[in-house]
């Protein structure tokens, strides 16, 4: 049981994702944890404290005061815990907790507590995306609350958007990832990763891709993961299922990708960027399924954008940014002045002359440059190793920022 002897606090907040904290507070019993439910007026409108008890065989605290008139200690539960979980937080309770009041029981507990605090938003689409939310959550963020970002789907409200809360098994994976990842060389630490190949449309039934099948990316987000970090992955369609615990925002085309990394660059420590982009996409994809008629078929292209350059333009100075680079020719020559126009810390040369390197294939030969151009040659490895070797060349450029 993975949280064995952890004392968890389950805020509450009101949410018609509420009705999942039940199944959060079994999850969090199954792997041993200890929990204290608190749940706020408005959240006991979506779901009855009776249920919660039962699940957390804990009385349910809903008010400073208690209904025999005796006192809620909000400070003793802030200090009891080791982890406050806030699962759904409203906009509301998010809004409270940025501005530092103390209306309720939860807000209370929030302020008194000395332990992490871990808060799982859940809204609708046009609350999420207001820029009070987004101002909210970067001041929490910024005062080392984890905030765990919400997935987009069908919303209560019928529309369909950003703002859903993360599922209960998610949620899960992330408080043990919390815990168990306390003393590793990432921990504390958020890696956007981009991986796979991109799709770019000439007609609603076909479209210009490459061979990427995104193991490479799939090893780095696991040995980034191994080492304690919490990873984003951005990626095109993969031909590997993507490991528990991992954000997976899948896309399909460079536009796409692009919006995606740039959603999430700026809270991020760093990035590594291994996806196939594709470089060019047809001008006007065709709404209809193009009909053949013999003749010669021209395809305009234009250029994609360049992400990874455009994140190296937005880089602050304690962003690590990674870059790949597959060359045919010239290739440490290439990939230096790859690294240098893209502003890029490490840069992960693939040759496609190295027998077993490149797509599809279960090994890689690659060969690290840095910034201040030293070199750093692996033989042919698994792709697993590889992502290791790489990743524990990337630790100590974002701990030279920390
Ligand atoms: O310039 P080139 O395409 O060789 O650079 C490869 C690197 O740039 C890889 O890290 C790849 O993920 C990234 N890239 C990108 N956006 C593009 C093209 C490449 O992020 N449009």
């Amino acid at each position: 049981m993975r949280l064995s002897g952890k004392r968890i606090i389950l805020g509450i907040s009101g949410s018609i994702a509420a009705y999942k904290s039940a199944s959060i507070c079994r999850l969090l019993i199954s792997e041993g944890a200890e929990v204290q439910v608190v749940m706020t007026e408005s959240a006991i409108q979506f779901i009855t404290p009776l249920t919660l008890s039962v699940l957390s065989k804990n009385p349910v605290a809903t008010g400073m005061v208690r209904p025999d008139q005796t006192w809620e200690n909000h400070i003793e539960k802030g200090l009891w815990a080791d982890l406050i979980l806030v699962a759904p937080a409203s906009a509301q309770t998010l809004s409270a907790f940025a501005e530092g009041r103390c209306e309720n029981l939860l807000q209370a507990v929030f302020l008194s507590a000395r332990c992490p605090v871990m808060v799982a938003p859940a809204m609708d689409h046009d609350m999420y995306l207001h820029p009070s939310t987004s101002h909210n959550l970067a001041v929490l963020k910024s005062r080392g609350t984890l905030v765990l970002d919400t997935v987009t789907g069908e919303l209560a409200s019928g529309l369909y958007g950003e703002g859903r809360m993360q599922e209960p098994e998610t949620i899960l994976e992330r408080v043990c990832l919390h815990f168990s990842n306390r003393n590793l060389p990432l921990s504390g630490k958020t890696i956007l990763l981009s991986a796979g190949p991109t799709r770019e449309p000439i007609d609603p039934v076909r479209f210009i891709s490459n061979h990427s099948t995104g193991k490479m990316g799939i090893a780095l987000a696991q040995a980034l993961q191994e080492s304690g970090a919490h990873v984003i992955l951005v990626a095109g369609p993969l031909q590997r299922p993507v490991p528990k615990g991992i954000e997976h925002v899948p896309v399909e085309t460079a536009a796409q990708m692009l919006m995606e990394c740039l959603r999430y660059f700026p809270g991020c420590d760093g990035a590594i960027m291994s996806a196939a982009v594709a470089d060019y996409r047809p001008v006007n994809p065709h709404d209809q399924k193009l009909k053949k008629n013999g003749a010669e078929l021209n395809l305009n292209l234009e250029p994609t954008a360049d992400i990874l350059a455009t994140l190296g333009q937005q880089k602050s100075a304690n962003q690590v940014l990674v870059g790949f680079a597959l060359e045919t020719e010239n290739e440490l020559e290439h990939a230096q002045s790859k690294l240098e126009r893209k502003n890029l810390d490490l840069i992960v040369l693939n040759s496609l002359r190295d027998v077993g390197a490149g797509f599809g294939t279960d090994t890689n030969k690659v060969t690290l440059l840095f910034r201040d151009k030293k070199t750093v040659e692996f033989p042919l490895l698994s792709k697993d190793e590889t992502a290791r070797r790489i990743v524990d060349s990337f630790i100590p450029l974002i701990n030279a920022n920390a």
